[in-house]
């Protein structure tokens, strides 16, 4: 009697052979990013070019830290048509629709494993801190106010990276503060 073994591999859904890392973020005048586990501000129009620039085609990753995944809604957890990569040092921790990441080349593995054209890095400040040397750019919203949180970006010597400023605006109805939106990049 014969026997036929038929193996199965689990490929990709889409294989990127070049995947795109940038960082995004919404940081004060004094580099203040978060106040306690949250934004300290309210930026309708910043949030929709963050959900238009990460979900670009559907195709992208996003990493953030523990902190941050906890700090979404429920509603918006995982980040839709987007794959979540969460970093935790802690071996147990698993939030439904994320994919954990111990260390930070683990998680670039997962993201470019995925098929990702684009890989977002997406905060808080211990994940941005990692990730700062391996990104040549970083979209920047200033928001012109001050003070305004706990929760700081790290240390960026901006020798080397240029700014070009993209938007800016005034406060209304759905943005509490006016803001300036640049892309830096390295050269
Ligand atoms: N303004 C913005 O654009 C923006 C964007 C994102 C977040 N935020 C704000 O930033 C704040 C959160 O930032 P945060 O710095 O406190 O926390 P975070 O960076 O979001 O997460 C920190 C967690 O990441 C994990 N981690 C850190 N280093 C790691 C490593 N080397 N390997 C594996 N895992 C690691 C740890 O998880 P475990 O403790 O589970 O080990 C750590 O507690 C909140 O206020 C949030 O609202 C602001």
């Amino acid at each position: 009697m014969t026997t036929t073994t038929t193996l199965t591999f689990q490929l990709p859904s889409r294989c990127s052979d070049k995947m795109k890392m940038a960082m995004i973020v919404a940081m004060d005048e004094d580099g203040f990013i978060g106040r306690g586990n949250g934004l300290p501000w309210k930026l309708a129009s910043d949030m929709a070019r963050f959900k238009r620039l990460t979900e670009a085609d559907g195709f992208n990753s996003v990493i953030m830290g523990r902190r941050t995944w906890e700090s979404l809604p429920d509603s918006f957890r995982p980040l839709p048509d987007r794959v979540n990569i969460v970093m935790s040092r802690d071996t147990d921790w698993s939030g439904g629709g994320a994919i954990t990441a111990l260390y930070v080349g683990r998680a670039i593995e997962i993201a470019f494993a995925e098929g990702s054209d684009e890989c977002w890095i997406i905060g808080g400040a211990q994940i941005y801190e990692m990730f700062l040397d391996r990104v040549d750019e970083i979209h920047v919203t200033e928001v012109h106010t001050k003070g305004s949180g706990d929760v700081r970006f790290p240390e960026w010597d901006r020798t080397g990276w240029t700014q070009n400023v993209i938007d800016s605006s005034h406060p209304d109805e759905d943005n509490e503060f006016g803001y300036t939106y640049s892309v830096w990049t390295k050269h």
